[in-house]
Formats: structure tokens, C-alpha cells, sequence
């Protein structure tokens, strides 16, 4: 009799540790196998995954490689986003950012003449964008220990400084443009502008290292974009901070300075400009510079003349 109650409570026992396995998913005899939990298919979700990751990767350098030495016209949010990480050996970009007015001329008070008096914080047509939009791609983008510039006025120093270091950068120096000109106001008039150094990882030198932070550079003659920066102040920049055959970006390429400055420093680049007009001066200037620096060879032919270009 008692034997007979040991093996009821024993089978009680088993019904019960069986059940406890059951829910915690271990497999016991007669369980169901439930779909995705076992260590096969857990090991194949990892494969996918890991394949996945893999054609994510080729794409983003396939696109990279088409990139590369071009000025997309396109929005850079959507551009920068389709470039893998650390890509990109430096960054030096005068982006788009909300102006104020400069008032009206005071003849009173001795104002100069050429004021902008109508002045809707509008000087080009795409000028709406936060940094916090572009910023955290930027420095995804740039590879660690690399540098990066960015032109900002007075006004937007503390919000690109607050976003910057939010994203990951570390300040390095605020770089003074010195112009020979000056913008006319009411007030001290302008007659500079501010370059915020960046950079991402550890700290690394320039190759000038007798650079000063105030740079003096004539500003411009006949602009084909009003903001448009002197393309032997970027390339000031861009041999300070990169080595021959790195990959330079500008996502708010204007009118392509700074591809012209890294191709005259033997760099690459890759630019983004949203701006139909400013693109097709931006590429023209471009396809200007590599016709005037190609060496032409004519070889006459019995049919006419025949160019080679080398
Ligand atoms: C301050 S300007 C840069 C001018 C440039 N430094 C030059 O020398 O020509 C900023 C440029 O960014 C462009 N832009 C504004 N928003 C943009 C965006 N989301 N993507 C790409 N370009 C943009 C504007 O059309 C403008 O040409």
C-alpha cells in the first residue's frame, strides 16, 4: 500500500517538473516545439541578421564610390544618410542658418550707405534648417580623429556649440575670418566671421602647427552666391586638417568652393546643394577647373583637328 502511494506521489512529481520545463521553454518529452525559440533557429535569425547588416554595408559603400568627387543635388539630411560611418576624413561647411535684419540706415546718426534695409532673414531661398537636423549625421560620418569646421555668425554660435557637443564633438578652437571688407550697420559693423573647430574621437594636430586663430583672406569679387566663402581660405583649412587623397565633405556645397579647394589640394569630395541654380553654377565651376587644368595635346588629321585630352 505504502509503495503504492510512493509511486502515485513520484508520478505526481514528474507530471509536475514536466510542466515547470514547459514553461520555461526548455524542451521535454512530448512538449510542442514552439517556432523561432530553439537554439537552430535562433542561431539562423543571427546569420539573417548578421547577413542583413552586411548588404546594408556594400550598398552604403557602393553608394560612397558613386558619390565620391561629385556634388549631389540633393537635400544633405537625405545625402548624408545614405553614406556609411566614418566615410568622410573632414568636414568644412558654411551652412544654411536663419539670418536677422541689419535695420534700417539711420543718415542721422552717420549710418553708411548700403545697409540692407529689407532684410527678411531670407539672403538665399533655403535657409530654414536646424542644426540638430544635419549635426548627429555629420559626425557619424566623419571617421574618429578627424576634424571639422563650420561657419556660423554671432547669433547661432551657442545653438551650433550646445548641438555639437550634444552629438558627440569636442570644440577645439572658435577660428576668426578676417575680411577686407565690412557689412554696414548701425552697430560695429562686421567685418569678420567665425569658424567653430570640431572634432570627433582623439584629439588630433594640424599639419601647420604655426597656424594662428585669426586668418586673414580677401573676401569674394563678384559672387555667384551671396554667402559665398574665398576657396583659398577652405583650402587654408583643408590642408591644415587632411593629407592628400582624403575624402572631404561639404553638405551645403553653394557654389562648390570647396570641391575646387580640395581638388587644388589633391583631395576628394563629396557636397550636397538643394538649390537648383547654385548646383548648376556649383558644377559648371567644376567641369571649368578640370578643362583648364587637363592638358590639351592637338593632333592634326586629314579630316580636321582631333583633341586628346590627357
Ligand atoms: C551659406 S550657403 C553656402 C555657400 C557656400 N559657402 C559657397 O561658397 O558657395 C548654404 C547653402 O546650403 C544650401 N542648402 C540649404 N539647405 C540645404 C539642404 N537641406 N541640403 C543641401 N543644401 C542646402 C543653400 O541652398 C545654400 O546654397
Amino acid at each position: 500500500m505504502t509503495n503504492l502511494i510512493l509511486i502515485a506521489q513520484m508520478r505526481k512529481q514528474d507530471r509536475q517538473q514536466e510542466r515547470i520545463k514547459k514553461l520555461a521553454g526548455t524542451k521535454c518529452k512530448g512538449a510542442k516545439k514552439i517556432k523561432g525559440t530553439g537554439t537552430g533557429d535562433r542561431l539562423r535569425n543571427k546569420d539573417q541578421q548578421k547577413g542583413k547588416q552586411k548588404l546594408i554595408t556594400s550598398l552604403a559603400r557602393f553608394r560612397f564610390n558613386k558619390m565620391v568627387n561629385k556634388v549631389s543635388k540633393m537635400d544633405c539630411r537625405l545625402g548624408l544618410k545614405m553614406l556609411p560611418d566614418e566615410c568622410i576624413d573632414l568636414v568644412v561647411t558654411d551652412p544654411a542658418y536663419k539670418v536677422i535684419s541689419g535695420g534700417k540706415p539711420d543718415k542721422s546718426k552717420g549710418a553708411p550707405s548700403g545697409m540692407l534695409s529689407l532684410n527678411d532673414g531670407k539672403i538665399f531661398r533655403h535657409n530654414e534648417i536646424n542644426f540638430s537636423e544635419w549635426l548627429t549625421e555629420v559626425y557619424r560620418v566623419l571617421k574618429d580623429q578627424s576634424h571639422c569646421y563650420i561657419f556660423t555668425n554671432f547669433l547661432n554660435l551657442k545653438e551650433l556649440m550646445d548641438e555639437a557637443l550634444r552629438v558627440g564633438f569636442k570644440a577645439h578652437n572658435l577660428l576668426i575670418w578676417e575680411k577686407n571688407n565690412a557689412t554696414p550697420n548701425k552697430w560695429y559693423m562686421k567685418n569678420c566671421e567665425y569658424v567653430l573647430m570640431l572634432y570627433k574621437g582623439k584629439a588630433k594636430f594640424i599639419n601647420h602647427c604655426g597656424s594662428k586663430t585669426v586668418h586673414q583672406f580677401n573676401n569674394v569679387r563678384n559672387k555667384q552666391h551671396p554667402c559665398e566663402k574665398p576657396e583659398d581660405l577652405i583650402q587654408f583649412y583643408i590642408e591644415n586638417s587632411s593629407k592628400e587623397g582624403d575624402v572631404i565633405c561639404d553638405p551645403f556645397a553653394g557654389v562648390n568652393g570647396f570641391a575646387l579647394a580640395a581638388l587644388k589640394s589633391n583631395r576628394q569630395f563629396i557636397g550636397f546643394e538643394i538649390d537648383e541654380e547654385y548646383y548648376r553654377i556649383g558644377q559648371k565651376r567644376i567641369n571649368d577647373y578640370h578643362l583648364s587644368s587637363s592638358k590639351v595635346v592637338w593632333e592634326s588629321s586629314e579630316d580636321g583637328q582631333l583633341a586628346i585630352v590627357l
